[in-house]
């Protein structure tokens, strides 16, 4: 079975094309910001609140010379002030950055208010893919509230698929919402 970020790669793969719009709304040390952009030769737009992310993800981007990419320091919610909608794919990968302060971490309120944005945003067809880490206090919460904005997305319009390892402990796992 894959991984989790495996799995959400797999997921993201037929989404990605050229001429499209691609957002990663918790840029953090850019891996899946460099996974979109490497994926496509379309406009990749990332986001994150603290400088060290955009100074880990720019290091890692030009080591791979990847020049599709804005990058954005600016909390998500505030992501159409930077793109014109819809937009093809998404990713959050909520919590806090590796190796960085853990109390600056997505919050339940602001991660809800991005993606009722973001689900209108998104195109026909199109993916967002939330990682989500139940493991630590903020993310339990977090976690409880996307599942139930996710459980009640009109099934006539999105389908939500969640990925859980479910013989473990609080694991991090994956929702996928497809907007039909
Ligand atoms: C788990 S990390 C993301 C990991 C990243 N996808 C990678 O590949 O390295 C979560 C990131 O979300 C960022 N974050 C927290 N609140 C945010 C917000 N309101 N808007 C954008 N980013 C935020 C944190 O600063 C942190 O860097």
């Amino acid at each position: 079975m894959e991984r989790i970020l495996d799995f959400s790669k797999t997921l993201l793969r037929p989404h990605l094309h050229d001429n499209g719009l691609y957002l990663d709304f918790t840029m953090g040390n850019g891996y899946d910001t460099l996974f979109l952009a490497q994926h496509t030769h379309s406009a990749v737009y990332a986001f994150d609140i603290q400088q060290q992310a955009l100074d880990a993800t720019q290091k890692l981007l030009k080591q791979h010379q990847a020049e599709n990419v804005r990058l954005i320091l600016d909390s998500h919610e505030h992501f159409l002030n930077y793109i014109t909608p819809p937009f093809d794919a998404g990713i959050f990968n909520l919590g806090y950055l590796p190796g960085g302060d853990k109390s600056v971490t997505t919050k339940s309120e602001t991660t809800l208010r991005t993606l009722e944005l973001a689900v209108e945003a998104l195109k026909k067809g199109g993916l967002l893919l939330l990682t989500l880490y139940p493991g630590h206090e903020e993310g339990k919460e977090e976690s409880f509230s996307v599942e139930a904005f996710c459980r009640n997305l009109d099934g006539k319009k999105f389908d939500v698929l969640k990925y859980d390892f479910i013989n473990k402990k609080h694991p991090p796992y994956i929702l996928a919402i497809e907007k039909k």
